[in-house]
């Protein structure tokens, strides 16, 4: 394995462009002063579906329309962020390459219960949170961040660069900044979390000391998206690739073109939750005989003419967000790596650490809750969606951090939200990219 890049000491940034992966300089002697799936629409009782669902049938079908609106609100009301939105902190984070979703929430989640020694970043993407959590805990000591896409990651260390040479310069004159800094990225797959803390401390991969935070930012970056040539948009074309990783084999093209009709059907239903997958199937397949699919357009084509309306759960911009999403998540095989990373990064932290998660659709965010429950619970968790019985247990009022009002206590850990942290309105307005997300966050015993 490819050694971790460190930032050395400012003074001598050797930042070799083609070196495989390094520390970010920053042996940087400063320190400055010290974020509704399915299942999330049962978890109310006292205006459970059921209630809602009489009462919109009494209106009839308008009458549906019109509770739907209200009762839409009410239910995203239960998880949105009760944090304060601060615009300064997405202003100075968030940039043309991507605006960090749950910002405050992240930084929130780490502010307790220790002072942040160390911390780890899997999806440095263009850095937004890795250099706010830098911002806030000038008592980190040691960073290590990762990305599976070597181009995010060179935008996200020049990014941590100017920012930790700006915090260098006020070093001399803020009597607050204290300690060394150690900063390493690495280009690697979050799934290595161990291998990647070994190659920088051994203590930290056999897990004596262990890590106080983690985040894993789920999904693409902006930059991502925006450039055609990765294959993800379905508004721009370009070729069906999808690959994270650029070094992997597997394109979404081999899996529409080669792969059996039955497997591509699975990954439709499965990965992308289509409805209609058995038909998209069977069209994917036939378009093989006219030689294939070779372009998003081709695919988004193929939709297109398929779907008859445009708006709509069953138009095309719907269906097309389904299929791309299955065939990214078959392409990265996002599922089994975001389960098998989660308890890898959970044996990496130290005791009081904790890990925060932020996924963006039903399928990642049901096995961050599903893992989170079998880790503090040493074994299978129950994988029922929430019962309401679970429900009727007492809030736990934390007057430290009550923000997090529901939490689950398990021998092995704490799961701080019982129910996951959503974006608040003013950051849906800011950002409409982050209307799905979810952080959950979990501390361990
Ligand atoms: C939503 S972006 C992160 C944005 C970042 N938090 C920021 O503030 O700029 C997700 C990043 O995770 C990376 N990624 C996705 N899957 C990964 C994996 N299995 N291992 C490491 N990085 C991964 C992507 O390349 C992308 O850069």
């Amino acid at each position: 394995m490819a050694a971790a890049r460190r930032l050395f000491s400012f003074h001598h940034l050797a930042l070799h462009p083609r070196a495989p992966a390094r520390p970010l300089a920053a042996a940087v002697a400063v320190a400055v002063p010290h974020r509704r799936g399915k299942h999330d629409a049962v978890t109310c009782k006292a205006t459970g579906k059921t209630k809602a669902k009489s009462k919109a049938k009494a209106g009839g079908k308008g009458g549906e329309r019109l509770q739907r609106r209200p009762l839409e609100e009410h239910l995203k009301r239960r998880t949105r962020s009760a944090a304060a939105f601060d615009a300064d902190l997405y202003g100075r984070h968030g940039h043309a390459h991507h605006v960090p979703v749950l910002l405050g929430e992240v930084l929130a989640a780490f502010r307790r219960p220790r002072s942040l020694r160390s911390f780890v970043d899997c999806t440095v993407g263009a850095a937004g949170h890795s250099l706010a959590m830098m911002e806030a805990h000038p008592e980190m000591e040691l960073y290590v961040g990762m990305d599976i896409d070597p181009t995010a990651l060179e935008i996200g260390r020049g990014h941590i660069e100017t920012f930790l040479a700006g915090r260098e310069g006020n070093g001399a004159e803020d009597s607050s900044l204290q300690g060394t800094l150690r900063a390493y990225t690495h280009v690697k797959n979050f799934k290595y979390i161990k291998q990647v803390l070994g190659s920088v401390d051994e203590s930290l991969a056999v897990g004596s000391s262990g890590v106080d935070g983690i985040l894993i930012d789920l999904g693409m970056s902006s930059m991502q998206v925006n450039r055609s040539n990765r294959g993800f948009s379905i508004l721009q074309d370009g070729p069906l690739d999808m690959r994270m990783d650029p070094k992997a084999t597997l394109r979404a093209e081999d899996i529409l073109n080669s792969w059996p009709e039955l497997e591509v059907g699975r990954i439709l239903r499965d990965y992308g939750e289509e409805s209609n997958w058995q038909f998209l199937q069977k069209q994917i397949v036939k378009a093989r005989e006219m030689g294939g699919l070779h372009s998003t357009g081709d695919l988004v084509k193929l939709i297109q003419r398929k779907c008859n309306v445009s708006k709509g759960r069953q138009g095309w911009i719907k269906t097309a967000t389904r299929v791309f999403q299955a065939l990214r998540i078959a392409v990265n095989d996002e599922l089994r790596v975001l389960e098998d990373s989660l308890h890898s990064s959970f044996d990496c932290l130290a005791t009081g650490g904790r890990l925060a998660v932020i996924s963006f659709h039903s399928l990642e965010d049901r096995i961050v809750k599903k893992t989170f429950l079998e880790l503090i619970h040493g074994g299978e968790a129950d994988d029922e969606e929430d019962d309401e019985d679970d429900l009727a247990l007492p809030d736990i009022d934390d007057e430290d951090e009550p923000w997090f009002n529901q939490r689950l206590q398990g021998r092995n850990g704490i799961v701080l939200t019982k129910r996951p942290i959503t974006p608040s309105q003013e950051e849906e307005k800011l950002n409409q990219r982050c209307r799905s997300a979810k952080l959950r966050v979990i501390q361990k015993a």
